[in-house]
């Protein structure tokens, strides 16, 4: 294990689990690159893991935890299932199927991935993912990419409030609206693509803070999605990017900073649609 892993806050959801504020995303890598990243991020003091049935790499990530020297109690694994599963009964299909390939008894946060509207059936997905969750084989259930008012349909449908949504953010798309939604309902944000995919980091305003704050600016970057309120998972290959992605609470930007960061909303290329994209 490192000498000196992060230790990363924890926040408490809706239905009482305890997420990790920072965790590792691990699109697009592939099973072996997967096993070892995770393998990396758990060393480094990662205790959330994202994944997806759609990513491909479930097997891999839950090697890289059985190898682990950690138990699993001390893990916290997100995965998200495709719109094929989007009945009551399908949502119990795709989590034995995750199971299975992550080698694991329980999940902790089951998402569905994209909310496919023209398909129509998010809501029946809800339903079964709010069964699973009264029966413990979830211990906390959301969304990912879900506008307001498809959460407010899933809500008044089940009363039963998703731990987690998802959204695509980053300095280049900013989301206030929908984490202030959040935040009124007890919802949880997780920023998905937190760097920008990376086009962000060159930025003048990322710059200058990080010199200001003699840190890396994908640092400052993640530090600026969690003080917009949004829980990074950002993805890193890389041992020392992912140490240092990890090491941001030891520093604070200020309101300059923050304004003039926020300023580079709308500059790059277009975020994913959720009306019209998805899998
Ligand atoms: P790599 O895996 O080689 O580190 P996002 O999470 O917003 O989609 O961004 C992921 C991209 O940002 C990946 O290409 C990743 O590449 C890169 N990245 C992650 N952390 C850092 C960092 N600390 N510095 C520079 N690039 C980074």
């Amino acid at each position: 294990m490192s000498a000196n892993p992060v230790a990363v806050p924890v926040k408490k959801l809706a239905n009482g689990a305890e997420i990790p504020m920072i965790g590792l995303g691990t699109w697009p890598m592939d099973d072996t690159e997967a096993g070892a990243a995770v393998l990396h991020a758990i060393d480094a003091g990662y205790r959330l893991i994202d994944t997806a049935e759609n990513y491909r790499n479930e097997e891999g990530v839950g090697q890289a935890i059985a190898r682990s020297p950690l138990a699993r109690s001390e893990l916290f694994v997100t995965t998200k299932l495709n719109a094929e599963w989007h009945s009551f009964e399908g949502v119990r299909t795709a989590w034995r199927h995750s199971i299975e390939r992550l080698g694991l008894d329980y999940i902790d946060l089951l998402l569905i991935h994209w909310p496919n509207p023209a398909q129509g059936t998010y809501v029946d997905a809800y339903k079964g993912l709010a069964k699973l969750l009264a029966k413990g084989k979830v211990r906390a259930i959301g969304t990912s990419n879900f506008t307001r008012s498809q959460l407010t349909e899933l809500m008044d449908a089940t009363g039963v409030v998703p731990d987690v949504n998802q959204i695509q953010h980053s300095p280049l798309w900013m989301r206030a609206d929908d984490i202030a939604f959040h935040q009124e309902h007890g919802i949880f944000t997780q920023a998905w693509s937190p760097l920008g995919r990376g086009a962000v980091l060159d930025a003048e305003p990322v710059t200058t803070a990080a010199a200001a704050h003699g840190v890396t600016p994908a640092q400052v970057v993640l530090r600026w999605n969690l003080q917009h309120g949004a829980s990074p998972i950002p993805k890193s290959t890389d041992p020392e990017r992912q140490a240092s992605n990890l090491d941001v609470f030891s520093f604070e930007l200020d309101a300059g900073q923050m304004a003039a960061i926020d300023a580079l909303d709308g500059t790059g290329p277009a975020p994913a649609d959720p009306m019209a994209f998805g899998h």
